[in-house]
């Protein structure tokens, strides 16, 4: 099955609409469908969360992370679930809790690179597809407004320079918390942008603003200014007669 698919798709009548968010890692995509899922009342759901979930089955299983048969095998043999609350999501892998272990750095690193693979991604997009479809969502992840929702209401791609997603990601893991001595910040910049040249290259739906996306670079602005944006975003469609 292919997850390509042509953005300019006939849009669905949906009750309710779906908001795409899409971007590199670290821009602030998780916050901002946190905010704007809790503004509207809509479920936000993190489809990164599901590639993480499935990388650390792997980690668990011993899998080589380019072995996309094995990947699919176990795949198939595993259930993701997702659930939202205010602040992200809390992630089951066959009924175990695993929200706080999925976003471990050998777990990131996994996601990565299992992400890259199309039989997977095809797999992902039709969970994906299947949890959002009824609209009322907003989605976060690198293929939203491309892939799994070319006729999604209203999509983001919120952007921001590699160092400042770094340094923002740096200034959140610190306080209290027990980081391993060689996590830098320049380590996460540099982390930053391995995950974001896979994304961008990969061949299978490569990170990238869908045609009809409102592109935000939050480089140069405070997070409340970012949110207000991308209210404003979503608020046009309810004055354009299109969100209930
Ligand atoms: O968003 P998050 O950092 O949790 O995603 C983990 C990894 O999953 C990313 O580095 C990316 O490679 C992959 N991903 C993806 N498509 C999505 C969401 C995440 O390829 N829709």
């Amino acid at each position: 099955m292919s997850t390509s698919s042509t953005e300019a798709a006939p849009r669905k009548k949906r009750e309710r609409p779906v908001i795409a968010i899409d971007g590199p890692a670290g821009a602030g995509k998780s916050t901002m469908a946190a905010h704007l899922a809790r503004r509207f009342g809509f479920l936000n759901l993190e489809t990164g969360a599901m590639y993480r979930a499935l990388a650390l089955k792997a980690i668990e299983n011993d899998l080589g992370f380019e072995d996309e048969a094995a990947l699919m095998d176990i795949a198939s043999r595993t259930k993701i679930r997702l659930e939202p609350q205010l602040e992200g999501n809390r992630v089951l892998l066959d009924g175990m809790d695993v929200s706080r272990r999925v976003r471990d750095t050998d777990v990131t690193a996994a996601a990565s690179q299992v992400s890259v693979h199309p039989r997977l991604r095809a797999w992902m997009v039709e969970q994906q597809r299947l949890l959002g479809d009824r609209g009322g969502v907003v989605m976060e992840g690198r293929d939203i407004g491309t892939v799994v929702f070319p006729d999604a209401e209203v999509k983001i791609f919120l952007d921001a320079a590699p160092e400042v997603r770094g340094n923002r990601r740096y200034r959140q893991t610190m306080p209290g918390e027990m980081v391993p001595a060689k996590v830098t910040e320049s380590s996460i910049v540099q982390e930053l942008k391995e995950r974001d040249a896979r994304d961008r290259n990969r061949v299978d739906s490569p990170l990238r603003p869908a045609e009809d996306a409102v592109v935000l670079d939050s480089t140069s602005m405070t997070l409340d200014e970012v949110l207000a944006a991308a209210e404003q975003v979503v608020r046009k469609h309810v004055e354009d007669g299109q969100l209930h």
